[in-house]
């Protein structure tokens, strides 16, 4: 090494010694740790690509932009975290270790508390518009005993690939809860979901623009269940037809999280909210046993 890169090494280590310093006492040890290995790996991470000053900047911007298109409908840093496989990494870092259990995925920022509760065989499309499909399955335990009186939140796009909180008025569509029966059962008229741009209109799209990435998701339904002595699952399905099941732009599909759609011309089953052709989806969740979180 010559001695001018000897001087800019030393320099260097200074600034991540003296930053890593200032966190050592740091009271809650959990938040010291964090820092320590934030610090560590940040500082790292500019050594290695020998950041320059217009590429801080263009960073800094970014993250001014994802912060000025925030807001209570849109969460441009979840979006962030989407993209960079961290809300999926997050995911698999914490998954139980319970064998057979129906394996989670990214939560995604479309989930509202405020769903209609239906009723067993009701339906959750409330107006989405596609063709009418019939999901049913069964939650149980992974040593396979029926989990009654579990809630079940579900959620999706509409066949334009929309949520309802994108539409532009209030209406409340495509999502809703039931709770699975006494043998573990559950039945819902839901649309066939849709494959969907995630929101690109803002610096993530960007970045996936100067990346050659794509923004599409594959069509899915949202889950989310939980029952007291489980853990809670967030999850979705995925359609083994989607031609988007290798390139979904968050990393959130899973091999057992993909399933055959059935395709009917004849007449659906009671209760349908269709006369025309429908198609069906079985599905069954298992639970991790847990503390309900
Ligand atoms: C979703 O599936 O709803 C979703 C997940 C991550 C980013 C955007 C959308
Ligand atoms: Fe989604």
């Amino acid at each position: 090494m010559n001695t001018d890169n000897a001087v800019a090494t030393d320099r260097e280590a200074a600034v991540t010694a003296e930053v890593l310093a200032s966190f050592d006492t740091t009271p809650d040890a959990r938040l010291r740790a964090i820092m320590h290995s934030l610090v560590r790996h940040l500082h790292s991470f500019a050594r290695e690509v020998r950041l320059t000053e217009p590429e801080w900047e263009t960073a800094i911007e970014f993250l001014t932009r994802a912060g000025h298109v925030t807001d209570d409908r849109r969460q441009e840093f979840i979006l962030l975290s989407d993209v960079l496989g961290l809300s999926m990494l997050t995911v698999a870092i914490n998954e139980p270790d319970a064998p057979g259990a129906t394996e989670s995925t990214v939560f995604g920022p479309f989930f509202v508390d405020d769903a209609p509760e239906i009723a067993q065989g009701g339906d959750i499309a409330q107006g989405a518009t596609g063709t009418a499909c019939h999901v049913t399955g069964r939650v149980r335990s992974v040593t396979g005993e029926p989990v009654a009186g579990a809630r079940i939140d579900v959620w999706e796009a509409d066949d334009d690939g929309f949520y309802d909180v994108q539409y532009p008025d209030d209406r409340t569509a495509g999502r809703a809860w039931l709770h699975s029966g006494a043998d573990g059962g559950y039945r819902f008229w839901s649309v066939l979901p849709a494959p969907y741009p995630i929101p690109h209109d803002g610096p993530v799209g960007d970045l996936l623009t100067a990346t050659g990435r794509g923004p599409m998701r594959p069509a899915h339904l949202h889950f989310m269940v939980t029952a007291p002595g489980f853990r809670r699952l967030i999850t979705h399905i995925f359609l083994a037809e989607d031609p988007y099941l290798d390139s979904d732009a968050v990393f959130g599909v899973k091999d057992s999280l993909i399933v055959d759609v059935g395709h009917h011309n004849d007449s659906p089953p009671a209760g349908a909210p269709t006369e025309g052709p429908w198609t069906s989806i079985t599905f069954d969740l298992v639970l991790a046993p847990g503390d309900g979180h």
